[in-house]
């Protein structure tokens, strides 16, 4: 019998390509960079599995050029707005599955980090060190904003929100959340939390921690309205998509002082970031870490590869978001 095509759209941690060499045929694309639009339809064509990643653009068209074999598309991510769902829902045969849970830790790390860089100003205190600018201690010196009995507002308890919450705890903080549904009892009274509207988070926390997946409804859900609802001495810290924000709003609110400052790990038009941020003191700015430990990857590549597998012998894969019934 032939194996499976499984088509790997670029290179992933070798315990999971493993695994998929194991289950069937796989391509696996010789770039080191996404492919293009043009590669990415040649390389599909008969693909009876597609692991993908979080910047290839899974729609019609790509459906389409893999053929009607085509059973499942695994994205190596847990975010997915790269993939046009109801496309593929509407096929009614492919399955579609992301990586949930496996990169909570990390990227609740990249978040409490950015909370400490930004107010503690570790980013600017670096750029001093580094350009060899003058400096000497003084009481007075680069001080930053405590954050110990402050207020952090999670938009969005899921995962990684609450492990974020977590953190914050341990740091001393007091969590406030918003989102489209309250969280269970029980995850509310182990971090303390307490569910709020937008409005009033927006306009009483001192850090905004954004964690909510990017969809039509998130798209700028932080605009320029909602940085002036923001305290003037309050920091935003995104750590799920670009662009949930609003990144030239942004820009302006930091400027003029409408916000203390932002700790950023996603950009609008990665890799671009908007040139108003690159010299702004009061932002901290880090290339779309938060994944990004060797176990994490290793892991996310891994339960990609045991989804794929999974549809291709015929059983429910582990961590589905479209299914076929
Ligand atoms: C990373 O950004 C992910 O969504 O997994």
């Amino acid at each position: 019998m032939s194996q499976p095509r499984i088509v790997v759209t670029r290179r992933i941690p070798e315990p999971a390509l493993e695994l998929l060499h194991a289950a069937g045929d796989v391509w696996l694309s010789p770039h080191d960079r996404p492919l293009t639009r043009e590669e990415l339809f040649e390389a599909v064509q008969g693909a009876d599995a597609v692991v993908c990643l979080l910047h290839d653009q899974i729609d019609d068209a790509v459906l389409d050029a893999a053929g009607p074999q085509l059973k499942v598309i695994a994205n190596v991510a847990v975010g997915y707005n790269n993939v046009d769902t109801d496309a593929i829902a509407q096929r009614g045969s492919v399955w579609f599955t992301n990586t949930p849970a496996v990169l909570t830790e990390a990227t609740a790390d990249i978040a409490m980090s950015l909370i400490l860089m930004a107010t503690r100003r570790l980013g600017e205190g670096e750029r001093v060190i580094r350009s060899q600018t003058p400096w000497v201690w003084s009481m007075f010196y680069m001080l930053g904003t405590g954050i110990q009995g402050k207020t952090l507002g999670i938009v969005g308890l899921g995962l990684i929100g609450q492990a974020t919450a977590r953190r914050a705890k341990a740091f001393g903080m007091d969590v406030i959340y918003s989102g489209r549904r309250q969280a269970d009892p029980a995850v509310e009274r182990e971090l303390g939390a307490r569910y709020v509207s937008f409005d009033e988070l927006l306009e009483t926390a001192d850090v905004v921690s954004l964690h909510c997946p990017l969809n039509a409804e998130t798209h700028h859900l932080i605009d320029a309205a909602r940085l002036k609802q923001m305290r003037s001495d309050a920091f935003l810290i995104n750590t799920t998509r670009g662009p949930v924000v609003d990144e030239a709003a942004l820009v302006d609110a930091l400027r003029s002082g409408e916000i203390a400052g932002a700790g950023l790990d996603v950009f609008e038009e990665e890799p671009t970031v908007h040139p108003g941020l690159l010299d702004l003191e009061n932002a901290v700015l880090i290339p779309h870490l938060g994944s990004a430990t060797i176990e994490t990857r290793t892991a996310m590549g891994v339960l990609a590869a045991e989804n794929a597998i999974a549809v291709l012998r015929g059983e429910t894969p582990p961590t589905p978001v479209v299914r076929v019934s």
